[in-house]
């Protein structure tokens, strides 16, 4: 059999196998950043979510000092990266919040927030779960007390 498949062939097959799935995952975190509305969706998304967060007796103290228009324009780059929307962003999630005393229930509550926000907006609920399990994620950099 390994006689009858030519050797560059059987390397462009097994080259594909590594990339192809590569590939298949960014478009369909792709496909998620179109459920999510594009950049308008998205931006219009976490307008919603922060106004929300802010209004949260959970969350309000944490900030008080926060310039909340960059805090939005920041969050809308960072989801547009992690939905497949291609932004670029980079910001060290522990070093931003590392003084900030976050506890578990104060994420628990943003998550819920966020939660609640996507789902009045109807995103589909797969795209609701990825985004919200990339935020889970990032919970040992964020809590700290
Ligand atoms: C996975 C969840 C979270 C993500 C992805 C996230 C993301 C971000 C981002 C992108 C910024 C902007 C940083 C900058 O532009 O310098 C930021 C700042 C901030 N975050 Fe979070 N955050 C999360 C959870 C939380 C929680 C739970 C709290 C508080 C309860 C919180 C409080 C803050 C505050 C107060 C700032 C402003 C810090 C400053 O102005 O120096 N964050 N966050």
């Amino acid at each position: 059999m390994d006689t009858l498949v030519p050797r560059r062939l059987r390397i462009a097959v097994f080259a594909a196998s590594l990339v192809l799935p590569a590939l298949a995952a960014q478009a369909g975190n792709a496909n998620y950043y179109q459920q999510f509305g594009g950049t308008a969706g998205m931006r219009s998304l976490v307008d919603a979510f922060i106004n929300r967060v802010v209004a949260d007796p959970r969350i309000s103290a944490y900030l008080t000092h926060t310039n909340i228009p960059a805090l939005k324009a920041a969050l809308t780059v960072q989801f547009c990266h992690l939905e497949g929307g291609n932004c670029a962003f980079s910001l060290n999630m522990h070093a931003v919040h590392a003084n900030l005393g976050v506890t578990q229930a104060a994420f628990n509550a943003l998550a819920n927030d966020l939660y609640i926000t996507m789902d009045r907006r109807m995103i589909p609920v797969a795209a609701q779960n990825n985004l919200l399990a990339k935020l889970a994620s990032m919970e040992p950099q964020i809590v700290t007390r």
